[in-house]
């Protein structure tokens, strides 16, 4: 089975939510504790083997590039300093010369359409999709276990990281259908991108990272609008579905929607307690801070 290389991550996005703070700043770059968002998700790809991140921004987005490139001046200074931990720190976050790329949406027309404007970029392979608003904490990353769940399946297969969710939620998100088990996945039946309110197939959204086949840009193509008015890709992916086989991956982990305030505001807590040098202070300002509330 060919070998996953390639990750896109869709980073075009306005922000709105989270103004004034992205007003100036992609909304990726907000930090969770000390990393910014699209830090996590590019080391969850290269934690499951990624050879080459493939970012699709906009304008305003420039300072992503700058993050995964040296930083000359910074660097001369922690030299100067002899702060060699912070300089192990920053060689660590940089991928290889060459192992980064960049295209641009030109326009906001959705999900789909972002995927599809990194088709040169991946050109005739299987490739992982991350969406950065979706931060996965887990023993062993997301990612890791589906490119697992695929090699597992054998075939040139498509998956999908899914999880429960409350059904009155259900309609923010993809959902999709549940059929047959099939090692520790399952195969999928049916998806539907938005579903109105009491309409859901199951109580399984699409989580925000994908294993598709490149067959996934032929069909965006001539992919007609849907929800919201968007170029969907779960639109595209069930006409895939009708040519290739679709698994649902229900992985170990715990999921934060860092695109909504709360969804980030918990993944700060979270990661932060995870984290020894911070977490016996912090549990105690917590504990501070909510006898008082
Ligand atoms: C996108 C996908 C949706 C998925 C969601 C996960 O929606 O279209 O299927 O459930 O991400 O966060 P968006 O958040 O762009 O509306």
């Amino acid at each position: 089975m060919q070998k996953i290389r390639k990750a896109v991550f869709p980073v075009a996005g306005l922000g709105t939510r989270f103004l004034p703070a992205t007003k100036a700043m992609p909304k990726e770059m907000l930090p969770v504790v000390d990393r910014p968002l699209i830090q996590y998700v590019v080391d969850e790809a290269r934690e499951a083997g990624i050879e080459h991140f493939i970012f699709v921004t906009g304008r305003n987005k420039g300072v992503i590039e700058d993050h995964f490139d040296r930083q000359f001046e910074l660097e001369v200074t922690l030299r100067e300093r002899n702060k060699q931990s912070d300089l192990e720190l920053l060689d660590r976050n940089l991928p290889d010369a060459g192992a980064v790329s960049f295209t641009r949406q030109q326009s906001p027309l959705g999900l789909g359409h972002a995927v599809w404007c990194a088709r040169e970029l991946v050109g005739r392979e299987p490739f992982a999709l991350l969406l950065p608003d979706v931060l996965v904490q887990a023993k062993k990353g997301c990612l890791a276990q589906m490119i697992e769940a695929y090699q597992a399946t054998g075939k040139a297969s498509n998956v999908i990281a899914v999880e429960q969710i409350a059904p009155e939620l259900a309609h923010s998100y993809g959902v999709v259908g549940v059929g047959k088990k099939n090692g520790k996945a399952f195969e999928i039946t049916s998806m539907v991108e938005k579903p109105p309110r009491g309409t859901a197939p199951s109580n399984l959204i699409i989580t925000g990272r994908y294993v598709l086949q490149p067959e996934i840009f032929d069909l965006l193509e001539s992919q007609e609008r849907g929800a919201g008015g968007e170029i969907q890709l779960t639109d595209a992916m069930i006409r895939l579905s009708h040519k290739q086989p679709f698994f649902g991956l229900e992985f170990d982990g715990r999921t934060f929607d860092c695109g909504s305030k709360l969804g980030f505001l918990s993944a700060n807590v979270a990661y932060a307690l995870d984290r020894d040098d911070l977490a016996p202070a912090f549990r105690q300002e917590l504990a501070n801070l909510l006898g008082k509330a």
